[in-house]
């Protein structure tokens, strides 16, 4: 059992390490080649060859981007600012309606979690970002006020990334900041990075010296806002449940589920027991700031790393359905699955796609606000 010290130590990214471990038996985060620098091809399966086989198309041989379909740079260090993290789930879940398809084998693509781990590793170094020293801290949400935000972005954002946050504008390239999967997986200080600092030799200009800090936190919170789609009337924060109403619709009908290896449900089938207002307790088992960047609605955060104790004694044991999901896609959500299975609670399910791939799939998300 990993103890919270060593999640602040060791980063906020266990979870995608986690998946890579998942997958290889072993937590390697060491990148498996240098970047090719040399004309001779690189060698087949190395993360070198994964980049030249799927992303050059767009993204350019030298991860220079803007070869096809305004695909942003690869080579920027602000990319790579807050850690590997936000890039990896970039390129395991894409940009769903955006040229950027998921590279991860669960949503139909040709790598593995471990090899998009080693291919950002690769992009990282190339591009500068040999280390990364994650923390729980980057990942705290950036408060900010919406509607003054919304005026910033009317006015110096909205000609390149669209009126709609749907990118492209009238002026020039911009990726879609209205992506619901882009904002359920980048945390605000991935946003407020590329504002502050720009993307160095790309179109997307540094904002440090043209807005005050506060109106790029504004901004912000804006975009934070939108997660749930643009168009939101009103946007309400949603606070976490508390233990004793963690069972959502205690009066509705008992789902039933279909478990592929004794244990997962897709997207589609969690969403069809919420749609029919079904009795259900959802966990959300990644750390809490995930949860408030964006959560299926009435999820109870319960991070991997908590003793659990005070939540189990909540679920009551009489056949109410428990459905636990993390970003990663699974690890997490199988851990917390097999401790409630030991302790004999038969129904339990992991959200097979796990959260992004939910999002990918253009299931609905809130967003949420924890302390
Ligand atoms: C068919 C073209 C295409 C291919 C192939 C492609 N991408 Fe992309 N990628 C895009 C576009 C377009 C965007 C911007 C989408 C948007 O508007 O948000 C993007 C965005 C991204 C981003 C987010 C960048 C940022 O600024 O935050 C990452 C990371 C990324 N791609 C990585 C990859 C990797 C790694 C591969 C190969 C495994 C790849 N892409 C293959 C077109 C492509
Ligand atoms: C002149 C066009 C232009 C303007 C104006 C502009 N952007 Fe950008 N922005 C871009 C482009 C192009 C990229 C992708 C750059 C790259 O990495 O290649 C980008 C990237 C970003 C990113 C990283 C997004 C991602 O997909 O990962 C954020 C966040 C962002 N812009 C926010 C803003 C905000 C907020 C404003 C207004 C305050 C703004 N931008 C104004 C063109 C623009």
């Amino acid at each position: 059992m990993r103890n919270f010290t060593y999640i602040i130590a060791g980063g906020i990214f266990l979870t995608v390490a986690a998946c890579a471990a998942s997958q290889t038996g072993a937590v390697d985060p060491a990148p498996t080649s240098a970047p090719a620098v040399v004309a001779e091809a690189p060698e087949a399966g190395s993360p070198a060859d994964h980049y030249q086989t799927y992303c050059a198309l767009c993204h350019g041989e030298n991860r220079e981007g803007y070869k096809n379909d305004s695909a942003p740079s690869l080579k920027t260090a602000s990319l790579f600012s807050v850690s590997d993290y936000p890039v990896v789930l970039s390129t395991a879940y894409g940009r769903p309606g955006t040229p950027m398809g998921p590279y991860l084998d669960d949503m139909g693509g040709p790598l593995t979690m471990s090899e998009i781990h080693d291919l950002v590793l690769w992009l990282a170094a190339a591009a500068g970002q040999e280390t990364f020293q994650p923390s729980v801290e980057m990942l705290k949400p950036i408060p900010g006020d919406i509607e003054l935000g919304e005026d910033v972005y009317d006015q110096n954002c909205a000609m390149c990334h669209g009126p709609n946050g749907e990118g492209h504008g009238a002026e020039g390239p911009g990726t879609a900041l209205g992506n619901a999967t882009m904002l359920a997986t980048q945390p605000d200080l991935f946003l407020k990075n590329a504002i502050v600092d720009g993307r160095e030799g790309t179109p997307m200009p540094a904002f440090a010296n043209m807005l005050s800090e506060d109106e790029i936190d504004n901004v912000v919170a804006f975009l934070r806002s939108r997660a749930g789609g643009w168009d939101v009337e009103e946007m309400a924060y949603e606070e976490p449940p508390s233990l004793e109403n963690i069972i959502q619709n205690p009066d509705g009908p008992t789902p039933s589920f279909e478990l592929s290896e004794g244990r997962y449900i897709d997207s589609a089938q969690l969403n069809a027991a919420l749609e029919a207002e079904s009795r259900i307790i959802l966990i959300d088992t990644r750390v809490p700031y995930f949860w408030a960047m964006a959560h299926i609605k009435g999820s109870l955060p319960v991070p991997y790393y908590s003793s659990r104790d005070e939540f189990i004694a909540a679920v009551p044991n009489d056949g109410t359905w428990v459905v636990a999901y993390c970003e990663c896609p699974r690890a997490a959500a199988d851990f917390t699955v097999n401790k409630l299975r030991e302790l004999g609670y038969p129904n339990t399910a992991v959200l097979y796609e796990g959260y992004a791939g939910w999002t990918a799939k253009g299931f609905p998300i809130s967003v949420g606000k924890v302390e």
